[in-house]
């Protein structure tokens, strides 16, 4: 049975923290799900990771949506979150409804992220949500808007705290049914996590959040570099490059196949 919305609500009300990972491809989606991650995230962090791009500007919801539908065919239980790229839905609403519904329509994922919380972006949620199209927030450094805010900590003064805390609020009410906290101090992240009826998803968010998520190239210890609030629990470069110069040898000295 699939994790649903009503689920994830209720784990914050009984307190048992929301686990979510990036995923980008079939293989991943399905060890991800069989372990029994709460949600599968396909980030567009997926431009930067797995595409090898500067930022997470280029990718294309054309690459969203193969990217996708590959994870969600790997998934039976976790829910499946899609990020929806730069410029596939600030435009206008009605663009969003259109980006939004094709990834629902053609991947099978659950639901769509988006970044920001303006009156704009509230806004475009409520429109989206009112369809039936659940929306996942995302506030605090948000990383499409790079080039205005650059990857530094968000909600340090009193004043983008507030401002912050005042987004979150704004896309609850708009019917986003969880909301990603990026970069931002943990006694923001705490103040904004106990305001809300919905779920809080942090990343370098401290630990008051009601769950937390990982790039999963990051926890796997695939990244070069590590973002300061990441964790590598392993290192997989080297278990690979290991792997791959054992195996060079192996068929360069005649011992594969054997
Ligand atoms: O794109 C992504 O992977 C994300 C997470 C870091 C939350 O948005």
């Amino acid at each position: 049975m699939q994790i649903t919305i009503n689920q994830l609500i209720q784990a914050k009300q009984e307190k048992r923290q929301i686990v979510v990972l990036t995923a980008y491809d079939f293989a991943m989606a399905q060890i991800l799900d069989r372990v029994g991650i709460d949600i599968i995230l396909v980030g567009d962090s997926l431009a930067m990771v797995a595409l090898g791009y500067e930022t997470t500007l280029p990718v294309t919801l054309d690459e969203m949506v193969h990217h996708a539908k590959a994870v969600r065919r790997g998934v039976k239980q976790s829910l499946v979150v899609v990020d929806l790229p730069f410029l596939s839905y600030q435009e206008s609403p009605q663009q969003a409804m259109h980006s939004a519904g094709r990834v629902l329509k053609e991947t099978g994922a659950q639901a769509v992220k988006l970044e920001g919380g303006n009156p704009a972006i509230a806004h475009t949620v409520s429109v989206l949500t009112s369809v039936g199209i659940p929306v996942m927030g995302h506030v605090g450094l948000t990383p499409q808007s790079v080039h205005q805010l650059g990857y530094r900590k968000q909600g340090k003064t009193a004043e983008s705290g507030d401002r912050i805390l005042a987004e979150a609020i704004a896309l609850q009410d708009a019917g986003a049914f969880a909301i990603v906290l990026e970069h931002i101090p943990a006694d923001l992240a705490a103040q904004i996590s106990q305001k809300l009826i919905i779920p809080t998803i942090g990343i370098g968010a401290g630990p008051h959040c009601d769950g937390q998520v990982l790039v999963i190239n990051d926890l796997l210890g695939l990244s070069v570099r590590l973002p300061p609030f990441a964790k590598a629990y392993t290192n997989l470069r080297e278990i690979i490059s290991e792997a791959v110069q054992n195996y060079c040898a192996d068929v360069r000295e005649g011992r594969f196949p054997e």
